[in-house]
């Protein structure tokens, strides 16, 4: 379905909804006996909005340096792509950190991938108007749940196609959905296609512990919009005073480990079902793996990808991976 088709260069695709298997997702987690809700519920307008703060503090380093880095090595990634016709966003956001490489490549057609209607309308549209030879796509769904083929529709045959998987969402995924997913991005590319990823570096505990504890409380409230969405979209009740944030890296798994504690012993209602928590009772909202350059290339290696160039800043927080499939 088209909607908003306001610039010749643009349409916007929004994918059905997919509430009730959200909520029966959601449910599912919250029966298990870790508690846990998976972070793509995390983005509905308020949470996006308030993502875009957390890029926005001292603490939370990683925008800022991936945004510099791809600047600066906006030339060098172009050379890489090449002549590449296709670029694939998922998880695109606002749509910002493209706008580099776009200074360095023209594609002819760029899919930009968001669960949020908002910052998809909102972004696909000014890229639309800055980069008007470009044929935007902005995509309104989950890029996990939109296969390969409906992505292929939107694509003449037989140009060659890149993914630019920037801000480190990768991170967000357990080594086996990593593996998942940088497999159906082989598939998607085909042979000699490009990956850009942009990887959160591991790095000291200190450091990753304030990124998720920015003084300012855009992760708190980031992290409790969880539960003002499902209070909100599904009628449940849960009391957002009764519940605190939580962040920490664990060294041991190499992760930022994300959970909302239950201050107290209570129950809360979900779609008819009643959820009791006892006080300390966590709901795990978020892993986010944290990579080195080794252990990035095995993975891409054993998903039959090969590491063609891996840019890093001065401070070594943030690295820029670009592979190519088989
Ligand atoms: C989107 N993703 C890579 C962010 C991260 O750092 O894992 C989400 C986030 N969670 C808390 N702050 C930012």
């Amino acid at each position: 379905m088209d909607d908003h088709p306001s610039r010749k260069n643009l349409k916007i695709i929004v994918k059905p909804s997919q509430i009730l298997s959200e909520l029966n997702q959601i449910k599912k987690g919250l029966r298990n006996k870790t508690k846990e809700i998976a972070p793509k519920f995390f983005y509905d307008a308020k949470g996006s909005e308030l993502f875009n703060k957390i890029c926005e503090t001292d603490a939370y380093y990683q925008t800022r340096t991936e945004m510099s880095l791809l600047h600066r090595r906006a030339n060098d990634i172009g050379d890489l792509l090449g002549d590449n016709r296709i670029i694939l966003e998922p998880g695109a956001g606002n749509m910002r950190k493209v706008r580099s490489l776009f200074k360095a490549v023209k594609p002819e057609r760029y899919l930009g991938i968001d669960i949020s209607k908002k910052e998809v309308v909102k972004s696909s549209h000014a890229l639309a108007i800055d980069f008007p030879k470009i044929l935007i796509f902005g995509i309104v769904g989950d890029f996990l749940l939109i296969d390969n083929d409906e992505l292929s529709e939107l694509i003449p045959d037989a140009c060659s196609r890149s993914v630019f998987f920037p801000g480190s969402t990768l991170g967000n995924f357990s080594p086996d959905q990593a593996q998942e997913f940088l497999t159906q991005t082989g598939v998607f590319i085909g042979n000699g296609g490009i990956g850009i990823f942009g990887l959160d570096l591991v790095k000291s505990p200190k450091i990753l512990n304030m990124a998720y504890n920015d003084p300012e409380g855009f992760t708190r409230d980031f992290n409790l919009n969880l539960l003002r969405r499902l209070n909100k979209e599904f009628g449940a009740n849960f009391d957002l005073g009764a519940f605190k944030h939580e962040a920490i890296y664990r060294e041991d798994k190499g992760r930022i480990e994300m959970h909302l504690v239950s201050s107290k012993r209570q129950v809360a209602i979900l779609g008819g079902e009643v959820f009791e928590f006892y006080e300390g009772e966590k709901i795990h909202t978020e892993n986010s793996y944290k990579y080195t350059k080794q252990s990035f290339e095995s993975l891409a290696r054993s998903c039959n990808f090969s590491l063609k160039a891996f840019f890093t800043d001065d401070r070594e927080y943030f690295g820029i991976a670009v592979v190519t499939f088989q």
